[in-house]
């Protein structure tokens, strides 16, 4: 191997270039950070003892054996379990050959400095790489080490799940990066003791769709969505009080980008890639919380099997119900969400299954193939590789293909031959509404008289003094629908 390595290490023995404190100078696109105040780390400061105790090095063996750690230093990683560290794959796959280096020649090192007398290393005894990581886009760019003996003195960061909070990851959120990455841009400068860089995490759009966004009056350019595939990448990057810019660079990948803070703290990201470093263009990171199955099956993520069965509600469609999940937090991550409707009169079952979603949106699927106005009985559960959750309590849901019809609310009036009422709106299914009326009928009989709904009024006037039956009608491109009747009597 040393090949690959070593050659990564003349390119990469390179960290975070401007580190610093980030201030409260963010403008435009975000509010200022609250707890930000004065610089105190700028372009490399050290990290101070205890600092991000799961931060660790990965190390070349051979130069580990030769020339020391700070040599032999090529990439970050993250404890995350006793026995797991995550990195990044692109720092154990050689890019030409695919081939993943065989875990003897890498060490684990969990020394601050590198150059310190007694650095502390751990052995290594597997590695495994996303099944989907793909060298060419660089998706997917994360890979599992497990550890030949188990770390026992260290906390561990746990990683995002798709479960946790998305404002972990939402656009302006705080996030900080570690690693003994190069201190510079332009020539290589690289610290015995990490460096942290104080990040903001920027919105999808200023990641993978080219939208500019402003940080501290710096406006930084995205990339287009052909470079950066925001399902299983996120993009931060930080600006200093005298508006140098943050990020991090060669020798930090597989580092932790780390969100949240106290029992809420996650690692959400890992450094993946850039276009050079700290130029008006974000970091992008590995975005972890897309990562769950796999970091479940290298054991990286603990997870139990769903115990807490979901609550579900049902959104009508034409010939078709979608399922939304709430999902409590019982320490599961589910991989599936199930649910099935049943027929009441036939009993035939009906089901759809649901993936978690990276946009961390509640998830959901849609049961289709149902008939319109009939009631079926719904009920759903989530499960992981581990197991499946009780059932959830039933809810009903009637298919519909035309609106939900509305309702008169209230008769506003009805003399001088005018009836003027204020409507409860129907709502689209599948099919906009393309028009609501009000429509009365003599209820001795007689012809029908109608009138739009405008907002949510209706006004029918020149009517005859007697009982008029009226109802809302809601109409779309597969129908229309009618509201209960409500009699309302006309006077002159
Ligand atoms: N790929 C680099 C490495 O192997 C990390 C680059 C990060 N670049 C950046 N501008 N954030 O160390």
């Amino acid at each position: 191997m040393g090949d690959r390595v070593r050659r990564r290490l003349t390119r990469a023995i390179s960290t975070l270039v401007a580190i610093g404190l980030a201030t409260g100078t963010y403008s435009a696109a975000i509010a200022a950070p609250p707890e930000l105040g004065t610089p105190r780390i700028v372009n490399g400061d050290d990290s101070a003892p205890g600092d991000l105790p799961f931060l660790v090095a990965l190390l070349d063996a051979y130069d580990f054996e030769d020339e020391g750690a700070f040599q032999a230093q090529f990439c970050g990683g993250a404890l995350t379990t006793s026995t797991t560290v995550v990195t990044a794959a692109h720092c154990v796959v050689d890019d030409e050959t695919g081939a993943v280096t065989p875990p003897e020649d890498v060490l684990v090192g969990f020394t601050r400095n590198l150059k310190a007398p007694n650095v502390r290393t751990g052995s290594v005894s597997a590695i495994q790489v996303h099944p989907s990581y793909d060298s060419e886009g660089v998706t997917f760019d994360i890979a599992v080490l497990t550890l030949a003996e188990p770390v026992l003195d260290i906390t561990p960061i746990l990683p995002m799940r798709p479960t946790d909070a998305p404002s972990l990851t939402a656009a302006g959120a705080l996030a900080k990066v570690a690693g003994w990455g190069n201190l510079s841009a332009t020539k290589d400068n690289f610290p015995d003791t990490f460096k942290v860089g104080r990040l903001l995490i920027f919105p999808n759009e200023s990641c993978g769709g080219g939208s500019k966004f402003i940080i501290g009056g710096i406006t930084f350019d995205g990339f287009g969505s052909d470079a950066a595939a925001t399902e299983s990448m996120l993009c931060a990057a930080g600006v200093t009080a005298n508006q140098k810019i943050i990020d991090s660079c060669q020798g930090d990948s597989g580092g932790p980008l780390v969100g949240g803070d106290g029992a809420a703290m996650r690692l959400i990201g890992l450094v993946s890639w850039g276009e050079d470093c700290a130029i008006k263009k974000p970091g992008v990171y590995a975005r972890v919380s897309a990562m769950a199955d796999f970091l479940i099956s290298t054991n990286a993520l603990v997870s139990v099997a769903p115990i807490v069965a979901p609550t579900i509600d049902l959104t009508v469609l034409n010939t078709a119900l979608r399922v939304n999940f709430k999902v409590a937090d019982d320490g599961s991550v589910p991989s599936t969400y199930t649910a099935n409707a049943t027929d009441p009169t036939t009993g035939q079952v009906f089901t759809c299954t649901g993936q978690p979603r990276v946009d961390l949106q509640s998830p959901f699927c849609t049961i289709s193939d149902l008939v319109n106005n009939t009631s079926y009985s719904v009920t759903a559960s989530i499960s992981n590789s581990l197991g499946t959750s009780p059932t959830s309590t039933a809810v009903t849901g009637t298919p519909l293909g035309v609106p939900t019809p509305g309702a008169i609310r209230k008769v506003w009036s009805s003399y001088d031959r005018t009836i003027a009422v204020v409507v409860r709106r129907s709502f689209a299914n599948d099919a906009p509404i393309t028009s609501t009326a009000l429509s009365c009928a003599p209820v001795n009989g007689g012809p029908a008289k109608a009138a739009t709904v405008r907002g949510d009024w209706a006004i029918l006037k020149k009517l005859r003094p007697t009982y008029y039956s009226c109802v809302i009608i809601a109409t779309n491109a597969l129908g229309s629908a009618a509201s209960a009747p409500r009699v309302i009597k006309v006077t002159r």
